[in-house]
């Protein structure tokens, strides 16, 4: 089976650049990983693919016994430092989670599931370390949308982001950081995945699109109202159902029409 170790030293030489800078993605998706979230105080959390630690520093202070776990040796260093109160562990998730019977109230993923090669694995094993009744929560760059061209014809013209090749599964290279691979699957592979390990989807949240945040509303020009209506994010949050001893995942199904 393929590793994440090439990846992992991308996002080991992206550290210095990644590491303490401001989410413009937790911005648009705050509200609703929260609200799924719901109090965590005293909670067993778990952030996997933490990076510099600091969302697991900020459901620490919220009260919960958070770990946090990331393959990337520089991240970690850096997490370990900067928070020192949270526990911090080092694992190539393509192999899944380290500990078999270890289980969580809350596990969250923020911006992580689309940079790792092969979810099989973690996928299972995190259905598998839900407690009944727990929450998993996890935001991508979103499937459709995200890195696809803007093309603008001009006055008259029309405005759209290309979307090409979407149902297929592709490695594309994002330049940000130093750069790193992402690893594309359409949003149906991810919900027959879901459902096969037991999870039970809840809650879908597709924000718009700000990087004009800092403007009011009301003042947008055309252009930023048009970028906003199409989410470069996606956040889902799910549960597990009650029979996920056993599942195995379905293959995804594809339409021909
Ligand atoms: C976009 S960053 C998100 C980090 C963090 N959740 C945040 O919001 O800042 C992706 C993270 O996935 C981690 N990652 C990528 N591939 C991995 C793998 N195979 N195993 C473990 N972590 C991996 C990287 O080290 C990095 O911390």
């Amino acid at each position: 089976m393929a590793d994440g170790a090439e990846d992992l030293q991308l996002w080991d030489a992206a550290a210095p650049a990644y590491a303490g800078r401001a989410d413009s993605f937790y911005r648009r998706i705050r509200g609703f990983l929260w609200d799924r979230l719901g109090a965590v105080q005293d909670l067993e959390v778990l952030d996997l693919g933490c990076g510099d630690g600091w969302l697991a520093e900020q459901m620490r202070q919220a009260g919960a016994q958070v770990t946090g776990i990331d393959g990337s040796t520089a991240l970690l260093a850096r997490a370990r430092s900067w928070y020192p109160a949270v526990v911090f562990e080092q694992r190539d998730l393509v192999l899944g989670l380290p500990w078999p019977r270890r289980v969580f109230d809350r596990i969250v993923a923020h911006m992580v599931l689309m940079d790792i090669p092969v979810l099989d694995r973690l996928l299972a094993d995190i259905a598998a370390a839900l407690r009944p009744g727990g929450v998993f929560v996890f935001t991508i760059l979103h499937p459709a949308f995200f890195g696809r061209a803007i093309v603008d014809e001009g006055p008259g013209g029309q405005r759209y982001r290309k979307v090409t090749g979407y149902l297929g599964h592709e490695t594309r290279w994002i330049t940000s950081f130093g750069g790193h691979r992402h690893y594309h699957r359409p949003l149906s592979w991810y919900i027959e995945q879901l459902a096969g390990n037991g999870l039970v989807v809840t809650g879908m949240h597709e924000p718009p699109s700000l990087p004009h945040a800092e403007i009011p509303e009301a003042d947008w020009t055309d252009y930023q109202k048009w970028f906003a209506a199409i989410p470069t994010v996606l956040a889902i949050s799910c549960t597990r159902g009650p029979d996920v001893a056993g599942a195995s995942p379905r293959p995804c199904v594809r339409l021909e029409c």
